[in-house]
């Protein structure tokens, strides 16, 4: 059953998960925790003690929102664009530093989410009625190609939350380039970057004491078995973490706790497990400067300012193209 047609998957989850599962060693990927499910559980990982990205990340731009916003704004308004928005929390701090400096520009929030995005928009208009938003439904890729119709006048796009994380080395280039190719000279990108730090710390948001982040990585094997009709026993496998402080990857993986065989109905595979056999389902990478300025230069990008919490955990850049 080797290159089976394309036209044999229902949907590019099915295809992913055929090729991941018979491959070796075994993979799965990490895009597809995010159904109503995922969503739900990430918004409690972000809540986790554990978790330091997202208060470390919230203390950054609390603490710097007036020179942060100084980069943004300019005379004649700009595109405030922010990829993956979730439900704006952070990006909030920075809407309402902008509302009370009177600076002009229209907030775009696209997230692959619809649902996600209206609730964005209804606590906006309670929260800070005064923000232009415009929600923009979307696929990180199709927001790509949209990014570059709008230049009548200054972007600035920001990621938050080290989404850039999951990217393999060369995957967070080709993203980077695409939004570099994207910008005219006055652009900005304002980016997230989780940083190296000390491993025990790295373990600890990955694997939690009450076992969210657990449920979260097995949410995988819960959306095969309701999308594909698999039968796999989320019981029968461990969540295991493991961080390389050489390389800066964390790297989440399931690991079979015996030999077993599951089924997946609609992919018409029996897949075999031997006892401790792993699934790797997700990378976390984390950064210092030296390897933001190589993804940086590779993708045609030049690191301007950075900001940074107090413990040195996290960081946000100040990108331009080159
Ligand atoms: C959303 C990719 C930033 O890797 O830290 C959280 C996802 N995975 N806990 C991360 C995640 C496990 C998260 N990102």
């Amino acid at each position: 059953m080797k290159n089976p047609p394309e036209l044999m998957f229902e949907s590019a989850f099915a295809e992913d998960t055929y090729k991941g599962l018979t491959s070796s060693p075994k993979y799965l990927l990490s895009k597809y925790i995010y159904d109503r499910k995922g969503d739900k559980l990430f918004q409690q990982i972000m809540d986790m003690p554990e978790y330091y990205l997202t208060s470390s990340e919230f203390d950054i731009l609390k603490n710097n929102a007036e020179a942060i916003t100084s980069y943004f704004s300019n005379e004649s308004g700009f595109d405030l664009i922010e990829l993956g928005a979730g439900d704006g929390k952070k990006t909030k701090i920075l809407l309402k530093e902008l509302i009370e400096k009177e600076a002009k520009f229209n907030y775009l929030p696209i997230d692959i989410s619809e649902n996600v995005l209206k609730e964005l928009e209804t606590s906006l208009q309670k929260e800070i009625p005064e923000v232009n938003v415009k929600i923009q439904q979307g696929t990180y890729f199709k927001t790509l190609e949209k990014l570059s119709e709008y230049n009548t006048r200054k972007k600035v796009i920001i990621v938050l939350g080290s989404n850039i994380g999951n990217l393999s080395h060369k995957e967070a280039v080709d993203f980077l380039r695409n939004i570099a190719q994207a910008m005219s000279e006055e652009d900005m990108l304002f980016m997230g970057f989780d940083q190296k730090k000390n491993p025990q710390t790295i373990l600890d948001a990955y694997n939690d004491a009450q076992g969210i982040t657990e449920e979260f990585n097995k949410n995988l094997l819960v959306r095969i078995n309701r999308e594909l009709e698999g039968d796999f026993k989320s019981d029968d496998f461990l969540h295991w973490e493991t961080y390389n402080p050489e390389t800066g990857t964390a790297k989440s993986f399931l690991v079979s706790k015996k030999q077993q065989k599951v089924n997946i109905r609609k992919l018409g595979l029996e897949i075999n497990f031997e006892a401790w056999e792993s699934i790797h389902t997700e990378i976390s990478q984390k950064y210092d400067d030296s390897i933001v300025n190589w993804l940086a230069d590779e993708a045609g990008l030049h690191m301007e300012k950075s900001f940074s919490d107090n413990e040195n955990h996290y960081k946000n850049y100040i990108f331009r193209r080159k």
